[in-house]
């Protein structure tokens, strides 16, 4: 407990904190991660076929019912404790924190961080597939999987960011500019394979910060943390920040 003890020192005397999450937090919920090799989404589909637009062009039934079914489990799962203790964090000390998240499950929201920055989008929501047409309004949709617009043929796609596709700018900019000025960074069940998100790490590293992993497994930004706790979200982050 030796380290876990050094952490909460830092946490305590840090200026600002930035928390970089990954699907890792929201296992202990009931929500799989990607790549874990028995029970990630990824060992069992490819996401070439799921997660790209192209994917989505080729079959859109497929895909859309997929996050669609996604979705539904996700509404069905609560925030567990790794959640509402960032979230409790957050309203205890207000300016201090902020939190970037890769999960596009809203359980950070739902704990109370409304504020999260959310790098890879929303699975609650919804947009258009092509630039919207004076046709294309939500309230004349036709329903489908997906629904679309019955004039010209848009359609609704998932609001997540799929690979090969830009991250939303403004969430991006605050991310980094948060890596850049934190002095201390947690970074929480990430596999650190997915870029930009992953170099948040390294920036964070480059600018003077302290980095500290919270994963129980190995990973790439192993090479950047001052410390790894090889602990589990739910169990680790309410001793950390309580
Ligand atoms: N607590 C902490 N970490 C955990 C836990 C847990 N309870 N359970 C698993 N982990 C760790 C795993 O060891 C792994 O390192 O969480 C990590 C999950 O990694 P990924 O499945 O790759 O998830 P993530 O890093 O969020 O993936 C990034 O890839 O396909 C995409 O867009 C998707 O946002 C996602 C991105």
């Amino acid at each position: 407990m030796g380290d876990t003890d050094a952490v909460r020192g830092w946490v305590r005397d840090a200026r600002h904190i930035a928390v970089l999450t990954g699907a890792g937090m929201s296992a202990e919920s009931g929500v799989p991660t990607f790549r874990d090799a028995q029970t990630g989404l990824w060992a069992h589909f490819d996401p070439q076929e799921l997660a790209t637009e192209s994917a989505f062009r080729a079959h859109p039934q497929r895909v859309w019912d997929w996050y669609a079914h996604r979705r539904d489990m996700i509404r069905a799962v609560l925030p567990n404790a790794g959640h509402a203790a960032l979230a409790a964090f957050a309203r205890q000390h207000p300016g201090r924190q902020t939190l970037i998240t890769q999960n596009v499950d809203g359980l950070h929201q739902r704990a109370g961080n409304t504020d999260a920055l959310a790098l890879h989008g929303s699975i609650a929501e919804d947009r258009w597939l092509d630039v919207p047409r004076a046709c294309c309004r939500l309230d004349a949709l036709e329903a489908g999987h997906p629904p679309r617009c019955p004039v010209c043929g848009n359609l609704r796609r998932p609001a997540v960011v799929w690979f090969g596709e830009n991250l939303p700018a403004d969430a991006l900019e605050a991310a980094e500019h948060a890596a850049r000025h934190c002095d201390l960074m947690l970074v929480v069940g990430t596999s650190g394979e997915v870029y930009p998100a992953a170099g948040l790490a390294f920036t964070a590293h480059q600018s003077g910060a302290r980095v500290v992993i919270v994963n129980p497994e190995p990973t790439p930004l192993d090479a950047v943390a001052e410390t790894c706790l090889r602990e589990t979200a739910a169990v680790c982050l309410p001793v950390l920040l309580g």
